[in-house]
């Protein structure tokens, strides 16, 4: 497929906007928590839990946008491919909205409430529980995580390949 034909087929100019911004966001939660795992600064995991809840609004909205808007036809490629993309497309949608709703709820299990950037605080709006709290603190970090690693880095590799493999211009689609 050459260069004209797949600029026709562009996502839409929000859906783009959503797209690198989740991406940045998901970039900027994670530098945080490498820090706060280096440095031990209570102020790196206050703004990891803020940036982690600005994600989570994100992701909600940025679903919201995704129904109401159309979604460019796939390129030609085999229905293994298609499948394969579907699949890690909705794991990413998924894992991304959950990673953030179990940092939140281990946090108000533990019974702290999550300050955002110093503007407003979400409130302990649960009875603490500590087996609760453990239980959203283990799946935050032993099973979504690896998940969310483990899907960008097939998204990114996919990506690679359609640029300099196959040569079809799909990162185009999304610029
Ligand atoms: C998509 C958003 C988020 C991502 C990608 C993310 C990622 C991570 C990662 C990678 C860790 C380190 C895990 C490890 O020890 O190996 C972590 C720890 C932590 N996160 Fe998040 N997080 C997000 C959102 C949140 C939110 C919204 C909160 C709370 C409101 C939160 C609270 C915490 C806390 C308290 C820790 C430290 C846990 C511990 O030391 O045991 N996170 N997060
Ligand atoms: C260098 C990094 C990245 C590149 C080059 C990239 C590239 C792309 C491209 C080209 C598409 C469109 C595929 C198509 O037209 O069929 C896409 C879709 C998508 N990307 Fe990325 N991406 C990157 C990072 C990320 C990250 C970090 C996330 C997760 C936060 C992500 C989540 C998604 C999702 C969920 C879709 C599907 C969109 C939908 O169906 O609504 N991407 N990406």
């Amino acid at each position: 497929m050459n260069n004209t034909q797949s600029n026709m087929s562009k996502w839409s100019v929000t859906s783009r906007v959503f797209h690198w911004i989740s991406a940045v966001l998901l970039l900027i939660t994670w530098l945080l928590i490498l820090l706060y795992e280096n440095l031990d600064s209570n102020l790196y995991i206050g703004l990891h839990k803020a940036f982690g809840v600005s994600l989570l609004f994100w992701m909600i909205a940025r679903v919201i946008n995704r129904v109401f808007t159309k979604a460019p036809p796939a390129l030609p490629m085999p229905a293994w491919q298609l499948w394969v993309s579907k699949l890690s497309h909705f794991a990413l949608y998924a894992t991304l909205i959950a990673m953030p709703l179990a940092g939140l709820l281990m946090s108000v299990y533990g019974g702290r409430p999550v300050d955002i950037f110093g503007l407003f605080q979400i409130p302990v709006f649960v009875t603490p529980d500590r087996s609760l709290a453990r239980f959203f603190n283990d799946m935050h970090t032993d099973i979504i995580w690896p998940m969310i690693i483990g899907f960008t880095l097939l998204h990114i590799a996919a990506a690679l390949y359609h640029q300099f493999v196959k040569k079809d211009n799909l990162l185009a689609r999304m610029k």
